[in-house]
């Protein structure tokens, strides 16, 4: 029923993965992609469906969010992630890194201090850098067990007056998927303070083996001051259609995200993006599953590659998205030369570096794949990574 393995031909259809390699790699072109995060699989076919329906009428024009859309939203968070959401808590929006920019300039005042958890998805760098804010950052510790929050850095940085935290759930690149108790933790510390939580929870349906996702929307304490970022863009790979939901569940908060987007005419929202989130929300829950199941396949299939293949390779727990971050440090190369060889031998990833500094030496490499390509994949990382093993570099 479903094609997770079934490769499609993306080529020649201005795919930035396939089609716009040369930028990244140095001028190459032709390798095989495990780069920015959209999937190589077809999507749910009832949303292939529902927009080729949609296209039948020949007009594509302005539309309004209609109830049906809203309880379709609200009806996924309720089943999908046990939080009940009022219909007017969800602000369709574009992108989720554009209504980020959004919120750091509606929410925060100029020059406000805005808290990063590196290493963390480069974009969130950006949005603080344009909108003339303070980056605060509050790396994650690695230890023996893996990446966790630094607590104590985060609250003395709320406690210094910060004025946003962006927090991703779960994290890119680093895999994890938080724990209620860490969470709870996140929401002590904020309570109370005049801070805003932007909750990125964009790959909060691609938890991987039996982890589950908690929603900082859980988190009542913390309702008023709160902003998740949800979409269907990476659940069920339509994120060209640029359609997402914020849900903001305090009035006042709401009211003055929403000023600022009526003030700049942000509020029309994308017409075959809102029927493709009614399709994908209806019912794709049996398809998320099976994708659930297919990634953590693919997850597995890398890390037995790496343990037979190239042990120096550490990949960190595979928790959730697509995401694998994988340490090369032992490698003694920088993520860009890592890259380069790597892209030598046929195949593109990210370095490592782009997602905070003190990660040269790190990749990150996508799996939402069918298997023919992800072993194709790892073959091309194991050729460009052992010849630096016998140079005796390593
Ligand atoms: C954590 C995170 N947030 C946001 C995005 C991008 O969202 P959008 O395309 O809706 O701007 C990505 C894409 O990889 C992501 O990983």
């Amino acid at each position: 029923m479903t094609g997770f393995d079934r490769a499609v031909d993306r080529r020649g259809t201005a795919c930035i993965k396939w089609d716009f390699q040369e930028m990244d790699y140095g001028g190459k072109s032709g390798l095989l992609p495990f780069s920015i995060a959209d999937a190589d699989y077809r999507t749910y076919e009832p949303i292939v469906a529902a927009l080729t329906a949609r296209v039948q009428q020949g007009i594509i024009g302005y539309t309004d969010v209609e109830e049906a859309y809203t309880a379709a939203v609200a009806g996924w968070c309720a089943r999908r992630h046990g939080w009940t959401v009022q219909p007017d808590w969800i602000v369709p929006t574009g992108g989720i890194v554009p209504a980020m920019c959004h919120a750091i300039e509606a929410l925060t005042r100029p020059g406000a201090g805005v808290i990063v958890q590196p290493p963390v998805y480069d974009p969130f760098y950006s949005v603080i850098q344009a909108a003339g804010r303070k980056k605060l950052e509050n790396p994650l510790i690695r230890d023996e067990a893996g990446y966790r929050m630094d607590l104590e850095g985060l609250r003395r940085l709320v406690e210094d007056g910060a004025q946003m935290l962006l927090l991703c759930s779960p994290h890119n690149p680093v895999c994890r998927v938080w724990t209620r108790e860490e969470l709870a933790q996140v929401a002590a510390i904020c309570q109370g303070h005049d801070i805003v939580i932007v909750s990125d929870e964009i790959h909060w349906d691609l938890t991987l083996g039996d982890r589950e996702h908690v929603t900082m929307g859980q988190f009542g304490e913390v309702a008023e001051q709160l902003i998740v970022c949800t979409s269907c863009s990476k659940t069920f790979n339509i994120a060209g259609l640029e359609t997402s939901n914020l849900i903001i569940p305090g009035d006042r908060l709401r009211d003055r995200y929403r000023a600022y987007l009526f003030a700049r005419y942000l509020f029309v929202p994308n017409t075959l993006g809102m029927e493709a989130v009614k399709a994908a929300y209806a019912d794709g829950d049996a398809w998320v599953d099976e994708q659930q199941a297919f990634l953590t396949g693919n997850a597995e299939i890398v890390e037995a590659y790496l343990r037979e293949h190239l042990p120096r390779v550490h990949m960190a727990e595979p928790q959730g998205t697509y995401l694998l971050w994988l340490d090369m440090t032992a490698y003694g190369k920088s993520s860009a030369e890592l890259v380069e060889r790597i892209a030598q031998a046929g195949a593109g990833l990210n370095a490592g570096s782009a997602y905070g500094s003190g990660y040269d030496g790190f990749v990150r490499m996508n799996v939402a794949c069918p298997r023919a390509q992800l072993r194709a994949g790892l073959d091309c990382i194991r050729r460009a990574l052992e010849p630096i093993e016998q140079e005796g570099s390593v």
